[in-house]
């Protein structure tokens, strides 16, 4: 069985999550780039993006999805929901055959991101969904705690 982690991340933290998780699972990992980049001051103004779905154009994937049985996709939280970068990637690809399994990080909680990507990928299971705390959104600032912590969540979540 073939996985893929397929995550955006603009400061680190779902990358260091992703990169944690193929490690756990021996997959093979893709990030999703947007074609223009963010920048702080348009991070610091994408409220009104996100309550509008509003999506962001993004570069091909170097990865073929048909390799692959198992997409496990991440994102940060934001505004509640999951990033831009990830609905173009939702829109654009067809995961109706694949295993799907969905992870966010947050500062606060997931809120509705799990519904929202569900809404568009049809039904995956509530167990296939993990939101991780980080504490902090500077990927260099995540406490050894906290990453252990990640780590046995990790562990637990793929041994089911
Ligand atoms: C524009 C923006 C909106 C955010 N909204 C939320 C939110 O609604 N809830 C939350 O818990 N964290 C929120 N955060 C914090 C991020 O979800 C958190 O720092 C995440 O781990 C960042 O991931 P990254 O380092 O991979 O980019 C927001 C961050 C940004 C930049």
């Amino acid at each position: 069985m073939k996985i893929l982690v397929v995550y955006f991340s603009y400061s680190g933290c779902t990358e260091k999550v992703a990169q944690m998780i193929a490690k756990e699972v021996g997959a093979d990992l893709e990030k999703i780039t947007p074609v223009s980049p963010y920048t702080i001051d348009e991070l610091r103004n994408i409220e009104h993006k996100i309550l509008n779905k509003e999506h962001r154009e993004i570069q091909a994937l170097k990865s073929d999805l048909r390799d692959y049985d198992t997409i496990i996709i991440g994102t940060p939280v934001y505004w509640y929901t999951f990033a831009p970068p990830i609905r173009t990637f939702l829109m654009h690809n067809d995961l109706s055959e694949k295993r799907i399994r969905l992870f966010s990080t947050s500062a606060a909680g997931g809120g509705r991101t799990y519904r929202d990507m569900v809404e568009m990928l049809g039904n995956v299971p509530p167990s296939d969904y993990q939101d991780f705390y980080m504490g902090t959104p500077y990927a260099d600032q995540v406490t050894q705690a906290t990453l252990n912590n990640i780590r046995q969540r990790i562990h637990l979540w793929f041994k089911k």
